[in-house]
């Protein structure tokens, strides 16, 4: 009896470790782990998403960055004249006088009290409140920017016969 135990016992160890011999020269297949290929797959997908779901207003935005334009306020400080330069990324989505454009979903902000304006130019760049199109400028513009372009924005004529009637007397 204790023969054979130990003879069973030898045959078992022998066909262990056969199989794990075998085991281990198995050809590894890497056609259905390929991480390259799930990547640029993962990337395409990703960019397909953006593309639907991304701004599409950015492209239009780059162009008329540095755009001159009159300016419809009297520019009769140092913070105006900054805030009318910086407001010049602004006029494609809210207008030159901040009167906001439905094709743009961009609101009506001539007019609004400056510290309204910058609460909100800093709760966008902090991602307090979610604003993808116009985050791509916000990037770019530092605590004093949002102050002057706030100080500007909040000199624009609220009215829009007003804003029309402004820009006529500047002609
Ligand atoms: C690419 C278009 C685009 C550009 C450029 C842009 N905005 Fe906007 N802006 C929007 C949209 C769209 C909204 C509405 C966001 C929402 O629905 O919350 C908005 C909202 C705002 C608001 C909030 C208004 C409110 O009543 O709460 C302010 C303030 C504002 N923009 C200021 C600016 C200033 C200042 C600039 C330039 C530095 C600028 N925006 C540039 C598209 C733009």
């Amino acid at each position: 009896m204790t023969r054979l135990t130990v003879f069973l016992s030898v045959l078992t160890g022998f066909v262990l470790i056969l199989v794990l011999n075998t085991y281990k020269t198995l050809p590894v297949s890497n056609e259905k782990f390929d991480l390259v290929k799930t990547e640029k797959a993962y990337k395409e997908h990703a960019e397909k998403v953006l593309e639907v779901t991304g701004p599409k207003e950015v492209e239009a935005v780059a162009e008329v960055a540095d755009v001159e334009y009159a300016p419809v306020v009297d520019l009769n400080t140092p913070q105006l004249v900054a805030g009318h330069k910086i407001f010049g990324q602004c006029i494609a989505c809210h207008g030159k006088g901040g009167e906001g454009k439905a094709s743009q979903k961009a609101p009506h902000i001539g007019g609004q009290y400056d510290w309204y304006i910058e609460k909100q130019l800093t709760d966008m760049k902090a991602g307090a409140r979610i604003n993808a199109a116009m985050m791509p400028i916000l990037k770019g513009l530092s605590p004093q920017d949002m102050k002057d372009a706030a100080a500007y924005v909040s000199q624009l004529p609220w009215n829009k016969e007003a804003y029309l009637a402004a820009l006529k007397a500047k002609k």
